[in-house]
């Protein structure tokens, strides 16, 4: 039995009867596809198993190469765990999608040079997709696949699935919406290099194109997800409900690098005044730092939009994203004037750098703010050693032309250090292993505020 059977007749549809493809095997698309193939149940009605009904399909060559060698260079599995999948198959061909009755799109939505929103990914998914129902329209003599359904995850501004995706499916499939195939949106909410909340552990907002797409988005998704799903009353309210969700973030942390900037002046901690501020029950907790990656960085511009479409500028949305935006100036600024004030010969001297990935734990770099801090510190001639033991260094080098260590010289001595992210590696380290590697007069900027207050570094 097919979808299309199985949910108007029956809610009651197995993941097993359904052959579903998943197109973008990034951060996103890859956890999904493992907790797919992790759920692909044995139907108890036929006792059938269908295993190679879960299909991943990238653009990215080199990414599935890896993947059919057991290697996933965003670090979110060890190659036993691949070892253990029961049927997913990784591919490049786009054949291969044309009998899936779910397809799930999970590809890049960043923003270009102006920061307005590069659908370009999307869009070309979305032909991939319809391209791959046309046949439908030419043939409809399978009883099983009457009506696939096309599930968005990347994240859009409110509105984006139903006026871009929806049109180039339509255009590319001679298919009619709502009639001959559904489309759900349902965002993806994981926290990439964090070991606690796993995809499964995460409750997941599900929509679709009308009441039945919406229940069918909703049954698959809780197969799969341990905290359960919330449905969302539209597509519109999910993708609204996904940016705001980093928007928020992005304003609350913007405050407190506010407060940051002012603390320095007033010559007091703003780590001490959170600790007490925070003692009221309803001071959210939040702490000063950088905001870079693909998605706090970069869904308020997607709100901004859309907003400015609709003929409103965002004020408070645009605020926090120039503080956000501004933190990298401020750091460089207090850290070169503190080199100087210590009277340290900027020039000769050996400065170091520890993380580059937009986050701790995670090897992503994609706008990751300490490429910012490194471009404006390269402009003054220090002599930087850079290191990351997570990022590639040799895609760092093909993008931005410079060198990235996965371990620290531990014979050198630094003048400068910038802490920029608290990678584990960082962390296990001693009182005595920074003394190691800083000299007499070092100046340390802990940006992320974990060094022992001993070290008297700066923070924010
Ligand atoms: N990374 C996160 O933490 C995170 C969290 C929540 C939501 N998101 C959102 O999810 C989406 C995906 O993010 P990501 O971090 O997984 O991106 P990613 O860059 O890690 O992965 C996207 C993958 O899609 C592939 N791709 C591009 N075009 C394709 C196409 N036409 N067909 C098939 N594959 C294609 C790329 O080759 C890449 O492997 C974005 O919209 C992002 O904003 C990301």
């Amino acid at each position: 039995m097919g979808i299309n059977n199985l949910i108007i007749e029956s809610p009651d549809f197995y993941l097993s009867d359904l052959q579903i493809s998943i197109l973008g095997l990034g951060y996103v698309g890859l956890p999904l596809a493992f907790q797919l193939d992790k759920k692909n149940d044995i139907n108890p009605k036929t006792g059938k198993e269908f295993f190679s009904r879960i299909i991943g399909f990238d653009i990215d060559k080199k990414r599935i190469e890896e993947l059919k060698t057991c290697f996933d260079r965003t670090n979110e599995f060890k190659n036993e765990e691949f070892k253990n999948l029961k049927g997913l198959i990784f591919t490049c061909d786009s054949d291969l999608l044309e009998r899936s009755d779910v397809f799930i799109v999970s590809v890049p939505t960043p923003i270009d040079d102006s920061k307005n929103p590069d659908l370009r990914f999307l869009e070309e998914a979305s032909i991939l997709v319809g391209k791959s129902i046309n046949y439908l329209s030419k043939n409809k003599f399978n009883p099983n696949i009457k009506k696939p359904i096309i599930i968005f995850e990347s994240t859009v501004y409110p509105g984006a699935t139903e006026e871009v995706c929806v049109p180039l499916i339509e255009e590319f499939s001679n298919l009619e919406f709502n009639k001959d195939f559904y489309c759900g949106y349902s965002p993806e909410r994981i926290n990439p290099g964090d070991p606690k909340r796993k995809i499964k552990d995460i409750v997941k907002v599900t929509s679709g194109s009308c009441k039945e797409a919406a229940n069918i988005v909703d049954k698959i998704y809780s197969t799969i997800i341990d905290a359960g799903t919330f449905m969302a009353s539209s597509i519109k309210v999910a993708e609204a409900a996904k940016v705001i969700e980093n928007t928020q973030r992005d304003i609350n942390i913007a405050l407190i690098n506010e407060l940051a900037v002012i603390c320095n002046k007033l010559g007091i901690d703003t780590n001490d005044v959170l600790k007490a501020a925070k003692t009221k029950w309803n001071f959210i907790d939040f702490k000063p730092g950088l905001v870079g990656g693909h998605c706090i960085g970069v869904d308020p511009y997607y709100l901004t939009f859309k907003s400015k479409k609709l003929g409103y500028t965002p004020e408070v949305v645009l605020s926090g994203r120039k503080i956000n935006d501004g933190m990298t100036d401020y750091i460089v600024e207090r850290f070169i004037l503190n080199l100087l004030k210590n009277k340290i010969n900027i020039i000769d001297s050996n400065i170091l750098i520890l993380g580059v990935s937009f986050k701790e734990n995670c090897p992503d770099f994609r706008n990751s703010l300490v490429i910012k801090i490194i471009k404006k510190l390269q402009k003054y001639n220090l002599k930087l050693s850079i290191v990351d033991p997570l990022v590639d260094p040799k895609e760092i080098f093909t993008k931005y032309s410079f060198k990235v260590f996965n371990n620290i010289n531990e014979n050198q001595k630094f003048s400068g250090i910038i802490v920029a992210v608290a990678h584990d590696q960082f962390k296990a380290f001693s009182f005595d292993d920074w003394k190691h590697i800083m000299d007499e007069s070092c100046i340390i900027f802990d940006i992320k505020g974990f060094l022992p207050s001993r070290l008297k570094a700066l923070r924010l």
